[in-house]
């Protein structure tokens, strides 16, 4: 028996709470701790030793309703036994004397024994539980799985190069203050989700981002220098054949070079210019100031302002203002299905699937799963009707283009969260949404009568624009 069990110790204070903790909501208390303490300790063996299973609902109730139940039941002990003491000490039946603990009983001592280990193991249980809720709620199953809300997030976030940077890595910074400004933020979010109140879509920007610099450069190196960059971009036609045409350019992405010269689209933008958007996608940008190197001040406005500096704030350009979407790309109709074309997923042998591919993916579905069923169904009743011998001869190319449309519409749109071609603008180009052109649309100018300029080649070398088999990818050995 444990020494520290002193006469005192045992007169006090154990067998008063053998005493009253004998009564239903102490014993139940102590009835769900055990039972909830097991089960995580099962699952967590089953962690070690089987596959993990990736489930969100799982995890939220092995990682949070568990532990919570855990702690509930601890909780029950003392209010049982507070409850009990109160009852008999109003009915004046508080014994002097408290029934006699034996410990030169065996069962007595062996049962005091396992309070304490249990104790123990209690203890272990629930910092282990906290710890891994805490985890639990850092990553990104809780937050992109476990909400529908997220849904369009999670699931462009899934196929982004980012797959694997955890949420709270963009989303929330490190450090206490952060954590719990989070946290607050996110239990009003949840309040928002019980009661259907959040907004659809959910609005970008995030205010509370972390500053981009210092997400992004926690990973990328500004300074590196990327120079030039080949981009080869597939459109096809809305004909019969399918026509394909490519876009060969490269880019002057720059950097900072081994001279120590900031240049090229990295290099020139960064930790120097300005800017004041009117709207909340920050589409609309009309003012913009550039810090020169010898300390002044260059504004660049849009004609429509007339010398006014607009409402607004004044944000410091930096990565996501290009990158905005570096984790949830959403492409527009035509992107996906010339991306999809290029890579074969959608066949180009199949006549006028580029044409009618956009028609499906464009038509408005009640659901993704309407979407599913509806269009690999319209795209066979399509050939069946106006080319019969496709379906007889290439059945197998128009099952398969038929299921990646129904996945690139998965991928861009959906309906209960308001998500659709097009809400979600991409800031890195200038072909499908202003882009680069909120700034460099020519419109931009300065007392001085300068302006941002328009000019294609400060940006890129149009190797070819929109040419059937250009010759300068053969040029390459590209082709
Ligand atoms: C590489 C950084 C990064 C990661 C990782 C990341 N995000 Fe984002 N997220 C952003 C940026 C930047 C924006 C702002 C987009 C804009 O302004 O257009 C954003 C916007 C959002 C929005 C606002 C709606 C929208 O589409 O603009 C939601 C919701 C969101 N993220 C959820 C998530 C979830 C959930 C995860 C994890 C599964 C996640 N994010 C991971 C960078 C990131
Ligand atoms: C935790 C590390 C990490 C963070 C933080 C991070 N990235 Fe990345 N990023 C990567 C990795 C790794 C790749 C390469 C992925 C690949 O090639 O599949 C990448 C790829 C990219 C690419 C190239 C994408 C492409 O299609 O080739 C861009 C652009 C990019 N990141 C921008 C950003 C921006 C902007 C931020 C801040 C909002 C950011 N990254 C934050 C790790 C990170
Ligand atoms: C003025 C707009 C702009 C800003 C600001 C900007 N980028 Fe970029 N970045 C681009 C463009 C354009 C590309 C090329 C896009 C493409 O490949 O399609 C690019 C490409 C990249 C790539 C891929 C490089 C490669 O080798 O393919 C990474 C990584 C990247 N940027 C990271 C960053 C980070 C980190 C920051 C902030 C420190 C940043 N960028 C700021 C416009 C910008
Ligand atoms: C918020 C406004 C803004 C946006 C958005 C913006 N830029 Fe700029 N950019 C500027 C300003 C201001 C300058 C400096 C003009 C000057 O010095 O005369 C500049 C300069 C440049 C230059 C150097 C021009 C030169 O004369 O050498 C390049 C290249 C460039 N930008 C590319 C891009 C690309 C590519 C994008 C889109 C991915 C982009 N910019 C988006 C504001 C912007
Ligand atoms: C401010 C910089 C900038 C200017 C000015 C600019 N572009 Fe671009 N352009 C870009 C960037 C950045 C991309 C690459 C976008 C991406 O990564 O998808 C691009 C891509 C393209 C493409 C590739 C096709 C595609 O579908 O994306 C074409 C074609 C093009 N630009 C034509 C032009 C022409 C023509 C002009 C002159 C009127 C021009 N651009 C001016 C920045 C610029």
């Amino acid at each position: 028996m444990p020494i520290f069990l002193s006469l005192r110790f045992r007169e006090h204070w154990v067998r008063p709470a053998l005493f009253f903790g004998n009564n239903p909501i102490s014993l139940a208390g102590g009835a769900i701790t055990t039972a909830a303490g097991v089960t995580m300790i099962g699952n967590w063996l089953m962690e070690v030793f089987a596959r993990p299973n990736n489930n969100p609902y799982l995890g939220i109730i092995f990682n949070l309703i568990l532990p919570a139940l855990f702690v509930l039941g601890l909780a029950l002990i003392p209010v049982g036994i507070y409850v009990r003491h109160r009852a008999l000490q109003k009915a004046g039946k508080i014994p002097a004397v408290y029934p006699k603990v034996d410990f030169n009983d065996r069962i007595f001592r062996h049962g005091v024994d396992i309070v304490l280990v249990a104790t123990i193991i209690n203890f272990v249980v629930v910092s282990m539980a906290s710890y891994r809720g805490a985890a639990y709620m850092d990553s990104p199953q809780f937050c992109g799985a476990s909400c529908h809300v997220m849904q369009p997030e999670y699931t462009a976030y899934k196929i982004s190069p980012h797959s694997h940077v955890t949420c709270v890595d963009c989303h929330i910074g490190s450090g206490a203050e952060s954590y719990f400004a989070a946290k607050v933020d996110g239990t009003k979010q949840l309040v928002e989700v019980a009661f259907k109140r959040y907004p659809t879509p959910i609005p970008s920007p995030v205010m509370n981002l972390r500053p981009a610099r210092i997400i992004c450069e926690g990973c990328h190196t500004p300074a590196k220098f990327v120079g030039e960059k080949l981009l080869v971009k597939s459109a096809f036609a809305d004909d019969e054949q399918n026509t394909e045409t490519q876009s060969v350019i490269v880019l002057h992405l720059g950097g900072l070079d081994g001279l120590s010269h900031l240049t090229g689209i990295h290099g020139v933008h960064l930790g120097h210019i300005e800017y004041i958007a009117t709207d909340t996608s920050r589409t609309n940008i009309p003012w913009v100031a550039k810090q020169n190197a010898d300390g002044s001040e260059t504004v660049f406005a849009a004609s429509s302002l007339n010398g006014a500096v607009p409402q607004g704030q004044r944000r410091l350009m930096d990565c996501i203002d290009c990158h905005n979407r570096a984790a949830h790309t959403f492409v527009t109709a035509e992107e996906a299905i010339n991306q999809a074309m290029a890579v074969g997923a959608v066949s180009p042998s199949l006549p006028w699937i580029h044409k009618e591919g956009l028609v499906l993916l464009k038509a408005s579905y009640a659901s993704q799963a309407d979407a599913n069923a509806k269009i690999p169904a319209q795209l066979e009743a399509f050939y069946r009707s106006s080319n019969p011998e496709v379906l007889a001869t290439k059945a197998d190319l128009v099952q398969a283009a038929g299921k990646q449309l129904v996945t690139l519409y998965s991928e861009n749109v959906f309906p209960d969260m308001k998500v659709t071609w097009g809400t979600h603008p991409n800031h890195i180009g200038h072909m499908s949404y202003p882009g680069c052109f909120r700034c460099h649309d020519g419109d931009h100018t300065a007392k001085d009568g300068a302006s941002i300029p328009q000019d294609c080649a400060v940006c890129h070398n149009l190797l070819s624009v929109d040419e059937s088999k250009p010759k300068v990818l053969s040029d390459l050995g590209i082709q």
